[in-house]
């Protein structure tokens, strides 16, 4: 193997930077050619390549977002885009290829591998909605953005004696909402795997405020929906001043934690040496604490495991 290409695609997520200098320094370690390939599958149908050395990841680790810019790609789902994509690797003698994105973007990973090119997929997306892995980077760097933001919201609204209701992205899955709102002592979590009763919500609610809570946290996912729509029946039905707080896009920046920096490391040294090893269409996980690799349709028929444990344990503590 003598050339790899690397691309970020779908969110981008805080680390995929970290993931980006390891994959370039272990290849340049093993005098392995690389090439950046900008704004994922759409870069790379484009044509959109250039090579990176030691100096283009200097000073990266740190950073969110990703150097190499990330996409969407309708076009990169078709046929004629995938051979487009083929022909383009080939045009640059690339013959393996770095993904770092979410379960779609393993999906694109899996396309070309079926058509000849090596990949390794490494799971990138705050979201925390890969079944095959128990962290994807940048999902602890936007959890401790969402803590730090309920800590901010939780002073206001005691000094005001209100509800607030936060919403946190997750657009199919509520890992960020279950483990903010757990870290953040939050009264209710409301996750696109659990269904919710008003009543109940409002009834504790009611309860925290008879024993002299000043203030209750609600932390909402995204793909509950009806955000608005919550915040004013909650409101309806305690009769308590109720605010929304969305964080949106705060939480896909900012610079990434400890854990996803050494995350994002590891699994980009580790994505080099198994194309060493002649290893192809597989996907780098974490699990149990164990970094390991899987073959991509294998990877991609995990389910998420929704933590019902930590859903229970939330819940009792916020009685
Ligand atoms: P994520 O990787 O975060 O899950 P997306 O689902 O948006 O984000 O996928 C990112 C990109 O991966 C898509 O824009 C598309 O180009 C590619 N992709 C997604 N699904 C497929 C698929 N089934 N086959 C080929 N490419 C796909
Ligand atoms: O990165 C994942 C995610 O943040 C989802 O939680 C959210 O629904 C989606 O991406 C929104 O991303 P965009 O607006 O970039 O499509």
């Amino acid at each position: 193997m003598k050339r790899i290409g690397i691309l970020t695609s779908g969110g981008d997520a805080p680390g995929m930077n970290a993931a980006i200098r390891a994959v370039v320094r272990t290849a340049v370690y093993n005098k392995v050619e690389v090439f950046g390939i900008k704004r994922g599958y759409a870069g790379l149908l484009e044509g959109d390549i250039e090579p990176l050395n030691i100096y283009s990841v200097a000073d990266i680790i740190h950073r969110g977002g990703t150097i190499l810019r990330s996409s969407r790609s309708e076009y990169f789902k078709t046929e004629a885009g995938q051979k487009k994509a083929v022909k383009t690797l080939s045009d640059f003698n690339i013959e393996s290829l770095i993904v770092i994105g979410g379960d779609g973007s393993f999906k694109g990973a899996r396309a070309l591998s079926n058509r000849g090119v090596n990949t390794i997929s490494i799971p990138g997306t705050i979201d925390n909605d890969i079944g095959c892995t128990d962290y994807s980077i940048g999902f602890d760097t936007a959890l401790n953005t969402a803590l730090d933001a309920i800590g901010k919201i939780r002073d206001t609204t005691s000094s005001h004696n209100r509800v607030n209701v936060v919403e946190v992205m997750g657009r199919d899955c509520g890992e960020i909402a279950l483990f903010a709102g757990l870290a953040g002592g939050a009264e209710s979590i409301l996750v696109p795997e659990k269904d919710y009763d008003l009543d109940e919500i409002s009834d504790k609610l009611l309860r925290g405020k008879d024993r002299g809570k000043l203030h209750s946290i609600i932390v909402l996912a995204e793909g509950v929906g009806n955000f608005d729509d919550f915040c004013h029946k909650i409101e309806e039905k305690t009769g308590v001043s109720t605010r929304g707080t969305n964080l949106g896009y705060i939480q896909r920046g900012g610079n990434p934690t400890a854990f996803d920096r050494i995350l994002a490391s590891r699994m980009g040294y580790m994505a080099v040496n198994l194309l060493l090893d002649n290893k192809t269409n597989r996907v780098i996980c974490i699990k149990n604490n164990v970094y390991t690799d899987l073959d991509t349709n294998e990877a991609l028929e995990i389910k998420k495991n929704f933590d019902a444990e930590a859903y229970k344990i939330a819940n009792i503590l916020s009685i």
